[in-house]
């Protein structure tokens, strides 16, 4: 589906479909008030007659307007005027999408960048609108026998009046578009079943998308080569998995060589059955989702060398699958990480911060200038956030910031959690320097307070996605996050 940003007259545009923005009491908004008063008050009768409230997401086709050029009129509801934020208004986009593509309308023109939003000026509101847009025609179905029938919908023109402002509009397009389109990377990574995303197939995948990706480059390690890295930590999770562990490493130089990379690393369990310590079997299936973290960096990656982002930035994706056999990591066993710190594995099950700390001392040596961890790292996120945002915490506090205030711009929001010394504590061992759990307090602070004593050496954080990074029931799917927050991240960096 394309996207495209266009100054139209009302009246005269031929489309399928005008999409026309109605506010709950009644009140059109300016474009159809026009085309109201063009088509013989069809639109204000609907509306007088109380067919049509303009509730937040309430959709309605008319047909065969009189007067104007498009042979059809979608009124699409949006709530209270003074109520719109720019979360409404991205539900309000998906509403649009879900409607035309319903009606197998195949291409439309929306009159919605007139709608007034506090804290959004014209060109945000073209972004956030073709991100919603595209975020809701996905689609997953490679894996069903019968192909689904291809959409109809075709092009979508969003209405513009700004001329000043028009060069930025285009430009939020793009910007939306890229990350659009390393969200899609990232969903349907995450919906891949851990039969066929296996860590091989990850990293398969991030050698084939750098090929088409400008100024990047694939590493894959081997377990032998992490073996001579000595990250004993990360390839315990793997001893009781057939699939053998892997490392993928992207690179993307988009500034001069010498430039300090920002590193992002992804926790890429392609499946996560808990090992010895086995899960519950209600739900295990949504832990082909634990790698999403992974996903995220990749999509991320794609999305930062299509903005062509005048960085230097490096992805690191430790991945395995944590699986129970006769060879598994067992309760009690102490490994050796690649930093030199010895780790009592008290559960098998917290085999994300396994992997992921050799993952950040292998980090070191880019030398980086911030060093970001997303991972589905613990059911306690959850269970403090639910799905709303993600957790960060951080050993410098600046970062939090830059982190916190790119969630808000992009709509991928997150929320801090403090990384005091003082809990610590939860992690002593009477055996090795540290235990990876840290007991049933705090698990989210816990887990990241395991992961800062691997990270000492540069300014570091860790988000937490585990709530945000799939749906689970009738929407069963992976979001995409945290793409949006880590791109716009790096979008304001210079
Ligand atoms: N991948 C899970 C975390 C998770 C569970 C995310 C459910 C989203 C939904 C992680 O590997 C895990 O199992 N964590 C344990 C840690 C515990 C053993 C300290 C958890 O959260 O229960
Ligand atoms: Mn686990
Ligand atoms: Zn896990």
């Amino acid at each position: 589906m394309d996207i495209r940003v266009k100054i139209t007259q009302a009246e005269t545009q031929k489309t399928a479909c005008m999409v026309l923005a109605i506010h709950e009491k009644r009140q059109l908004s300016p474009s159809a008030k026009l085309v109201d008063a063009i088509c013989g008050q069809r639109i204000s009768a609907l509306v007088k007659k109380g067919d049509f409230d303009g509730k937040l997401g309430q959709t309605q086709l008319l047909d065969n307007p009189k007067g104007i050029s498009a042979e059809r009129i979608l009124l699409i509801g949006c709530g209270t005027a003074k109520n719109l934020s720019l979360k409404s208004f991205r539900k309000i986009h998906g509403h649009i999408l879900n409607a035309l593509k319903k009606a197998n309308i195949k291409d439309a023109v929306i009159y919605s960048s007139e709608l007034a939003i506090k804290d959004a000026d014209n060109a945000e509101k073209i972004r956030h609108a073709s991100e919603a847009l595209l975020e809701a025609s996905y689609s997953f179905d490679e894996l069903k026998s019968k192909p689904s029938k291809t959409a109809a919908l075709k092009t979508i023109t969003l209405d513009f009046q700004n001329k000043r402002d028009s060069a930025k509009a285009k430009l939020a397009l793009s910007t939306a578009t890229a990350i659009a389109a390393g969200m899609d990377i990232a969903r349907r990574l995450g919906n891949l079943p851990g039969n066929i995303c296996t860590p091989s197939y990850l990293a398969k995948q991030a050698i084939q998308q750098s090929k088409s990706c400008k100024k990047t480059k694939v590493t894959v390690l081997s377990e032998a080569d992490m073996k001579k890295l000595k990250m004993g930590s990360l390839l315990s999770v793997s001893e009781g998995s057939r699939q053998p562990a892997k490392l993928i490493v992207i690179e993307y130089k988009g500034a001069k060589a010498k430039d300090k990379p920002y590193v992002l690393v992804g926790k890429g369990v392609t499946f996560d059955t808990g090992g010895i310590s086995l899960k519950p079997g209600s739900a295990m299936d949504e832990m082909k989702f634990d790698m999403c973290g992974a996903a995220g960096v990749i999509g991320t990656m794609a999305a930062v060398s299509q903005l062509k982002l005048a960085i230097n930035v490096v992805a690191i994706v430790p991945s395995v699958e944590n699986m129970p056999d006769g060879a598994a990591t067992r309760p009690g066993d102490i490994v050796t990480s690649m930093s030199g710190q010895t780790i009592e594995i008290l559960n098998t099950d917290a085999e994300g911060r396994l992997i992921l700390c050799d993952a950040l001392t292998y980090a070191e040596k880019f030398n980086p200038k911030t060093v970001i961890d997303t991972a589905t790292l613990t059911g306690a996120c959850v269970i403090a956030l639910g799905s709303h945002c993600s957790a960060v915490l951080s050993n410098n506090d600046k970062l939090a910031q830059d982190i916190l205030k790119a969630g808000t711009s992009s709509g991928d929001r997150t929320w801090q959690m403090p990384l005091w010394e003082e809990y610590q504590e939860q992690l002593k061992s009477n055996f090795a320097d540290m235990a990876n759990i840290g007991g049933r307090s705090a698990g989210t602070i816990t887990a990241a307070c395991f992961l800062a004593r691997f990270t000492k050496k540069y300014k570091w954080a860790h988000i937490d996605i585990a709530g945000v990074a799939w749906h689970s029931g009738a929407k069963k799917g992976a979001t995409g996050r945290p793409v949006p927050l880590l791109t716009q991240y790096l979008m304001n960096q210079k």
